[in-house]
């Protein structure tokens, strides 16, 4: 059994990406391993969010989690703020931290260029904070995507440091959990080929959509002027939403318009109008979890006061040991 950590960011508003892509893979992984999810609220104050917005933001994207499946009795499902231990932590490796190589970052330098009225320490020492929460569980595994394994590598790097620097083995190594096979491509409905939630407007269903919006983004999706010979190849705009139906309608349904596709007869306005309704009863059970929840402020609570509770008894375990290594002792 493996420790795994990962973070969640405070941006509501999960999608068939999401839900077909990290989420699956975390609802199997909290059967399989000691899990740690939180979510990053720390991470997000480099943006400057409103009060309101944060505290909205945090509870979406936590109400949503457990729509989709995260059970916080099997994962340690908590909020990073509720952990303060990640701050200290995050505090001693920035004393090993050096500015030359948190600048050479990928990341902080798209964000000079996105907000360069903006560039404050917290997005230089993004990946310190990064490291401080994945080693604070002494987590073996990290399930992140192909844009955050320069910042594993920084952890990797920032824990090795700390462990040479004490002459101590105390920290493991991080590594990448790597889904292979597992993530299935959920393209979008613009023809931009990847859901995604910047990816333009219409692009996205998100799990807490309503079935009217639902229908307008499917009927408005991206196609062409139809298949003029038998067995055509099709363009990628059309296997897109033979990709979107496989997903979530019967296969009987796909090889429907498989075949009509094949023999030149297929009206892709049918087609979308099944694949709406598919999308429909599909997500119907998560849009009525996640407004269940929304409004119940005692489970919300109990979850995260849960979550609090069981990610503080391993933060303070490794902070007390980690402040012994260091050299704070009491007197
Ligand atoms: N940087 C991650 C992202 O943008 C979120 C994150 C913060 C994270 N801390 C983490 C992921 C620790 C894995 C482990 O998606």
């Amino acid at each position: 059994m493996e420790t795994v950590v990962s973070g969640i960011r405070p941006t509501g508003n999960l999608h068939l990406g999401n839900y077909f892509g990290a989420l699956r893979n975390f609802i199997q992984m909290q059967n399989e391993h000691n899990c740690f999810f939180f979510i990053a609220d720390y991470h997000s104050l480099t943006t400057h969010p409103t009060p309101h917005d944060l505290h909205g933001n945090v509870k979406q994207v936590l109400v949503e989690y457990l729509a989709a499946g995260l059970d916080p009795e099997k994962a340690t499902l908590y909020i990073q703020s509720d952990v303060p231990e990640t701050a200290e932590l995050y505090l001693f490796l920035n004393m090993n931290a050096y500015i030359g190589e948190l600048e050479r970052c990928t990341s902080f330098k798209d964000k000079i260029r996105q907000q360069p009225q903006n560039v404050n320490a917290g997005l230089l020492t993004y990946p310190t904070l990064m490291a401080a929460d994945i080693i604070l569980h002494k987590a073996t595994k990290v399930p992140v995507g192909k844009d955050q394994e320069q910042h594993l590598e920084m952890t990797r790097q920032f824990s090795n440091r700390f462990n040479r620097m004490y002459n101590v083995e105390y920290f493991p190594e991080p590594q990448a959990f790597n889904f292979g096979q597992a993530l299935v491509k959920i393209p979008g409905l613009n023809g931009t080929g990847k859901m995604g939630k910047s990816e333009g407007e219409g692009n996205a269903i998100f799990l807490a959509d309503e079935p009217a919006a639902i229908r307008k983004k499917v009927m408005k999706a991206v196609t062409d002027a139809g298949p003029t010979e038998p067995n055509q190849t099709k363009p990628e705009v059309i296997e897109n939403i033979f990709q979107l139906m496989r997903v979530v309608s019967a296969p009987e349904t796909v090889q429907n318009f498989d075949e009509q596709y094949n023999n030149c007869q297929i009206r892709y306005g049918d087609m979308k109008k099944q694949l709406a309704e598919d999308m429909v009863a599909f997500t119907a059970p998560f849009r009525e979890r996640i407004n269940e929840l929304l409004s119940d402020e005692a489970y919300i609570s109990k979850v995260a006061r849960m979550g609090k509770e069981k990610a503080q008894a391993s933060a303070s375990k490794t902070i007390r040991e980690v402040r012994e290594i260091i050299g704070f002792k009491s007197f």
